[in-house]
């Protein structure tokens, strides 16, 4: 295992004293969640460790530096979305896509909200006041933009998976069991 996956998983498992941004899971049981949600629908490895990494920046990073969150926490002065800084953190070990799809995991959210009337009216509250932080809705330029890439798909499918990873008490794999697809990605750091 190497120091960079060691670091994660560690990260992950202090994550489980941590609420999950207003939310009744923890950190950890929302990103075991999001992975267990993608590996049953299919989804590649890839897109299954985007899933389990996505709130990286909410729990492995100094608070300081995260501008989108629930809790009252001191921003500093170039604090920015924790999509943003956990994709930085990440982008050096894992494939493009993975590190896109985290560091989209917001505006797919801003996407959906823009594109699908139903899909606001789901959001839970905490997460609708994340979205006035990251932005907002997004704007038919910016949604019309989007909508030509190629992974889009992937990061709305993450979207919806992190929408549902909120459920107090769902039974999951244990962190242990996403090691060796941890190990695989960032055995080189
Ligand atoms: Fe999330």
């Amino acid at each position: 295992m190497s120091r960079m996956a060691d670091r994660l998983l560690d990260a992950l498992a202090r994550s489980a004293r941590h609420s999950y941004g207003g939310e009744t899971v923890s950190e950890l049981e929302h990103a075991l969640q999001c992975a267990d949600l993608a590996r049953a629908a299919g989804a590649d490895t890839e897109l299954q460790l985007a899933c389990l990494l996505h709130d990286v920046g909410r729990y492995a990073v100094d608070p300081a530096l995260i501008a989108d969150t629930t809790e009252p926490r001191r921003a500093g002065p170039r604090a920015r979305g924790h999509h943003e800084v956990g994709a930085d953190l990440i982008a050096p070990w894992v494939p493009a896509r993975v590190a896109w799809c985290v560091r989209m995991h917001a505006d797919a959210k801003r996407y959906l909200c823009a594109t699908e009337p139903a899909y606001y009216d789901r959001l839970s509250a905490a997460s609708r006041h994340t979205l006035r932080l990251q932005g907002g809705v997004m704007n038919a330029e910016e949604a019309r933009h989007l909508r030509e890439h190629p992974w889009l798909p992937d990061a709305l499918a993450l979207r919806r998976w992190d929408d549902q990873a909120k459920v107090p008490g769902r039974a999951t794999q244990p962190l242990e069991a996403w090691a060796p697809l941890l190990g695989r990605y960032l055995g080189r750091g």
